[in-house]
């Protein structure tokens, strides 16, 4: 092994995902996730069993990331993990289990802001994949996030705008569970919004100022209608299925199209990177491919497997800060909060 190849273990547990990923430098060896289906009865993530599940997921999930890049855990250079933002109780097993490795291996530790490893998960090699240059205007949209962020350099980030109540993915999970389908529902109501009529039920879009965001009013107007329509005929939903989601798919991505349009105004940059599980929505992919051709945009998807939570983003952040040398001491703690750029 040469000083120039650098292995990181990066482990991510920030909600409801146990990850486990070894990179070579920007490349990635392995990226093990083990999804909690248990939340699934409950229509949402439960903190509490989140915790527990991370607990017993997380030694399974490292031996198989280690195993499966065909690394012994003495090549390791570092030890990355997700900080923060997240929830509590899942992070702490991640940064305890991160904190004590390290110190067994004597190897040093990287802590990682989740928000930027969405962001910087752009950066790990792929055959044929673009990566962008600085500055770029990056999207992060999933079920805990949205945000828009100015990324001037790997580790200089502003925030030009976020929701100020539900994420996105939750905007398409809750109007799902309206419709009584199961959780998590933004992939169905995609499914189904591709055999309907995007413009069949116009639903208002939230005036909220500058670039940030705010999914709740659309819930709300979403079930007053849909209570309104069933109680005129009760099998409304039925009916009307696929209209109903085209159209709730069809504003959703409206606000996110015209947001973006203004942050792009704002910046006078062109370059729109998106990450987060919303991502692989095929009316947001559409809207960006007709922004390259009709704006003359360039647009940056990962690999799904980069835009879900995982541990290969925490790891390419890994990468570039132990590049920097920017490393944790042991008496780094997990931050339920974390801001991008503090
Ligand atoms: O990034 P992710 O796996 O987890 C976090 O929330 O961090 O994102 C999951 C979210 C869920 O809300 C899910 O409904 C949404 O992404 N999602 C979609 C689609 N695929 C996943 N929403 C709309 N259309 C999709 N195709
Ligand atoms: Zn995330």
């Amino acid at each position: 092994m040469d000083n120039n190849t650098i292995y990181i273990l990066a482990i991510e547990s920030s909600c409801d995902d146990t990850s486990a990923a070894v990179l070579c430098n920007r490349k990635r060896l392995s990226n093990v996730v083990a999804t909690q289906k248990i939340h699934e009865e409950y229509g949402g993530v439960v903190p509490e069993l989140a915790s527990r599940a991370h607990q017993q997921n997380i030694v399974p999930v490292v031996h198989q990331a280690l195993a499966k890049a065909n690394i012994d855990k003495k090549q390791l250079s570092a030890i990355a993990f997700t900080r923060g933002p997240g929830l509590m109780g899942s992070l702490l097993v991640g940064t305890s289990f991160a904190k004590s490795l390290s110190l067994g291996l004597q190897i040093p530790l990287i802590e990682v802001n989740h928000m930027q490893a969405h962001i910087l998960a752009h950066f790990i090699e792929e055959e044929n994949s673009k990566i962008p240059t600085f500055p770029f205007l990056a999207m992060t949209i999933s079920g805990g996030h949205t945000q828009i962020v100015l990324v001037k350099d790997y580790f200089k980030m502003d925030i030009l705008g976020q929701s100020l109540d539900d994420a996105v993915g939750e905007a398409f999970d809750k109007s799902a569970k309206i419709l009584g389908l199961p959780y998590p529902g933004g992939p169905l109501i995609d499914t189904y919004a591709q055999l309907g009529n995007p413009k069949a039920f116009p639903f208002p879009k939230p005036n909220v100022k500058g670039l940030d965001f705010s999914f709740s009013g659309l819930k709300t107007s979403i079930l007053y209608f849909i209570q309104k329509q069933v109680k005129e005929n009760p099998n409304f939903i039925e009916e009307n299925r696929d209209d109903i989601c085209a159209s709730i798919q069809y504003t959703i991505v409206n606000i996110l199209m015209s947001k973006l349009k203004k942050a792009v105004k704002q910046t006078g940059v062109k370059r729109i990177a998106i990450g987060g599980g919303v991502s692989a929505n095929s009316g947001i992919r559409k809207a960006l491919e007709n922004a390259e051709k009709e704006l003359g945009w360039t647009t940056y998807i990962p690999k799904f497997e980069y835009c879900t939570d995982n541990a290969a983003m925490i790891g390419i952040v890994g990468y570039l800060k132990y590049k920097e040398e920017k490393f944790a001491d042991q008496s780094v703690t997990a931050k339920a909060r974390y801001v991008i750029n503090e």
